[in-house]
């Protein structure tokens, strides 16, 4: 059954979970545990790590999925006729399947980047909505750490937007889905990236780098998490058995499992990155940032290194396609990639 299952370059949720991950799942598994992670000490073990990154006054919950974390966080903030303000790219915006709008009754007013990162002066023109009773009041302003077009925020981006939303009685979401490649990326901690720069809120990622399943909503004050609990009960998004979601980010965050399988996934994309942009009539569409590389293919072969291993067009017109490194991705993997490529384009 195993062999013979070559890697993909699809995304990162292709990749399975990290032993550690899988220890901390088998583990968990033995006798039995209280319910929905009610009155659970393993609970209280995990949201003390939580508060060890992101501070005291901040409260961490578990949900299923990166969908149910940006959701949840946007229905807690915002009331039907505010907005929240993403890149035109964002998951949220894009690939929700219009969950944001479904569940939180709230438009989303998405904003053109070409790199997938909004800048403040971007948002001003809605400010004009503000007070005006026929527009939508722009309340949230929603990032993605690393964008969906594989760039980064840096600390000072991030900083800007926190000030620019809280002078104008916003506030700031990051879907942090890959957060651990930005903070790899940008060579810092968790606490500078989201704490010292000011975000409200933030889905913190574990699905893409390493875990089975699973993603926490972190709200850096907790008072504007209240009434949390029945919202992600309501949204569905309570899980029975949550000590198996527990477990797998207390095993995340020990022994900085996050970092080192976001080093190897970013560590891979910049090898694949190199080395494509070397063979003839291949050349990076962008920077390799964290641990997507974007590139362009000679269009013949692209089926056919798909069949070998599986990755995105990204825009066809350009014949760029996404490549995605996992945090089991090895140079071995690279390697056949790039031979496979070359072997196609001759
Ligand atoms: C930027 C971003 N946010 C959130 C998600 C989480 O999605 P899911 O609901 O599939 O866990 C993804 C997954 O593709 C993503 O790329």
């Amino acid at each position: 059954m195993k062999e013979n299952i070559r890697k993909s370059f699809a995304s990162d949720n292709w990749s399975g979970a990290s032993p550690e991950v899988m220890k901390a799942l088998f583990d968990i598994n033995i006798g039995h545990h209280p319910a929905y992670g009610e009155n659970d000490t393993l609970m209280e073990t995990a949201r003390k790590k939580f508060r060890d990154i992101f501070g005291n006054e901040s409260l961490t919950f578990f949900v299923y999925n990166g969908t149910g974390a940006n959701v949840l966080a946007v229905r807690q903030l915002l009331r039907p006729w505010e907005a929240v303000v993403a890149a035109h790219s964002a998951h949220l915006n894009e690939d929700e399947g219009g969950a944001p709008e479904a569940l939180t009754g709230s438009k989303i007013l998405s904003v053109e980047t070409g790199n997938g990162k909004i800048k403040p002066e971007q948002i001003q023109a809605f400010l004009n909505s503000i007070g005006f009773q026929h527009h939508v009041q722009p309340r949230l302003i929603s990032i993605s750490q690393t964008t969906e077009m594989g760039t980064v925020y840096s600390i000072g981006e991030i900083r800007q937007l926190a000030e620019f939303a809280h002078s104008n009685n916003m506030l700031l979401h990051v879907d942090g889905a890959r957060i651990s490649n930005a903070a790899v990326a940008l060579n810092c901690s968790f606490t500078e990236m989201i704490c010292d720069t000011g975000v409200d809120v933030l889905s913190f990622g574990g699905t893409k780098n390493g875990l089975m399943f699973g993603e926490a909503v972190v709200f850096l004050n907790k008072n504007i998490a209240s009434g949390f609990e029945y919202n992600r009960k309501q949204a569905m998004q309570l899980a029975s058995k949550m000590r198996f979601i527990i477990a797998q980010f207390i095993a995340y965050l020990e022994n900085d499992l996050w970092k080192r399988n976001a080093t190897n996934a970013n560590a891979m994309a910049q090898l694949l990155g190199a080395q494509l942009s070397r063979l003839p009539g291949f050349s990076l569409s962008r920077a390799v940032e964290a641990n997507g590389v974007f590139a362009i293919l000679p269009p013949e072969i692209i089926e056919k290194l798909q069949a070998e291993y599986f990755f995105h067009v990204w825009n066809e017109q350009k014949n760029e396609v996404r490549l995605m490194c996992s945090f089991d991705t090895t140079e071995q993997d690279i390697e056949g990639f790039v031979s496979a490529a070359r072997r196609l384009a001759v």
